[in-house]
């Protein structure tokens, strides 16, 4: 059983839950939580993947304990009728961690997607960080994207045999997604100029550090005329209120809603370069060779800031202006991250999984 319940784990489940229902000896069943509601149910009709249980929890403004109460009543009973042999959670959202908790408590065997990654700060990213080392804790299988994350787990004092290094799904997602034929109505507005993508959405960033991000972009827009930025608006509100506070009225601006996944990914591999405080983005756009600025304080990705195709920037408005400003104006600084080599997997962790599920079910 795969269980997942947000946009990013939607992402990297649905690869694969496709190479599961390939393999004739595995019963794949689906269970998602309904965390967020119109950007999950944007992933599946893009993969085509209909689930078989809808926890449907979402509230708006929910509340951290909401998500978790509510998933935690609604799952017991999804997982004492199926009694999967292995539930596979995904990443580091509040559904990871409550699925988790509840296989747990009915000691049904949990496998983790995209294992290993760290801040090693419980408060940064908050709560993902948390949850993801407390759902280490849990897992019988770590299915580790990097190298790294394998050494993470392995610090933590996990054995080493429940330990695979399979690369990301996400770039098998990829795979999925991006076509050479692409058209679309805002890339005929980017038209010649430099295509920049934002998006902006973590707890710890909704507030000050989020008004920097907007007006540190906004005033590099304002001094470059060559360039236009596509910004779909995450749905939750208080995100949406800083961005029409602080972006509405820059013509060099759409302000969209979040478009489908196989738009967005084709939008990335047309860029010029994503600003971002996302997880998964960090992992897709240098599969593009397009570089990205992390307007965060810390990443759980620190192999992309090692391999090159990641800047770390922070979350100060003159930090963000200076590194937007010099990728723009300096084109050396600008080949040597486009040039980089994506450290997040070759496009067939899914494969990977699926082979070890085999070998650990049959
Ligand atoms: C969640 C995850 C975060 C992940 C992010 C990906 C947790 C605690 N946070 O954060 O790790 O990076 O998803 O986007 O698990 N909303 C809608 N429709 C949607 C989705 C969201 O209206 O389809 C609105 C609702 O008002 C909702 C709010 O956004 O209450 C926040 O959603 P929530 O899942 O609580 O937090 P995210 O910030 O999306
Ligand atoms: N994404 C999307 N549509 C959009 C913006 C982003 O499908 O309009 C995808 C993007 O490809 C990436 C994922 O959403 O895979 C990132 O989700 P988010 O930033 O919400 O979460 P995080 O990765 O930070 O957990």
């Amino acid at each position: 059983m795969l269980t997942f319940g947000t946009r990013p784990e939607a992402i990297k489940m649905c690869p694969l839950i496709i190479e599961l229902k390939k393999r004739k000896n595995i019963e794949t069943i689906v269970c998602v939580t309904g965390q967020h509601r119109q950007m999950l149910d944007q992933v599946l009709s893009t993969f085509n993947v209909i689930p078989d249980y809808d926890l449907s929890v979402m509230l708006p403004g929910q509340t951290l304990f909401e998500i978790t109460v509510n998933i935690l009543t609604r799952i017991k009973d999804v997982l004492e009728n199926v009694r999967p042999n292995v539930c596979l959670v995904h990443g580091d959202t509040s559904t990871t961690f409550a699925t988790a908790l509840a296989c747990f408590y009915l000691q049904i065997p949990v496998g983790h997607v995209e294992a290993g990654l760290r801040t090693y700060n419980i408060y940064s990213p908050f709560p993902e960080e948390f949850n993801r080392q407390a759902v280490g804790l849990i897992c019988k299988y770590h299915f580790a994207p990097t190298e790294l994350a394998k050494k993470n787990l392995i610090a933590d004092g996990k054995d080493i045999s429940t330990i695979y290094v399979t690369g990301n799904t996400v770039i098998d997602a990829m795979r999925h997604t991006v076509v050479a034929d692409y058209h679309h109505s805002e890339l005929d507005w980017v038209g010649n100029d430099r295509m920049i993508l934002i998006t902006a959405h973590r707890r710890e960033n909704q507030g000050e550090p989020m008004r920097h991000m907007f007006r540190a972009i906004r005033r590099v827009l304002d001094e470059h005329h060559d360039v236009k930025a596509i910004y779909p608006v995450h749905m939750n509100p208080k995100v949406k209120k800083i961005a029409n506070e602080e972006l509405s009225g820059c013509r060099q601006i759409h302000i969209i809603n979040p478009i489908e996944v196989f738009d967005w990914h084709n939008f990335e591999a047309r860029c010029y370069l994503c600003l971002t405080d996302s997880g998964g983005i960090q992992e897709e756009c240098p599969a593009y060779g397009k570089p990205v600025l992390v307007m965060r304080n810390n990443t759980e990705r620190p192999e992309g800031v090692e391999a090159g195709t990641l800047k770390l920037v922070g979350t100060d408005e003159n930090d963000i202006y200076k590194w937007f400003t010099r990728l723009l104006d300096d084109k050396n600084e600008y080949e040597k991250m486009a040039h980089a080599v994506n450290p997040y997997g070759d496009g067939h962790a899914c494969e990977r999984i699926a082979d070890i599920l085999e070998g650990i079910i049959l």
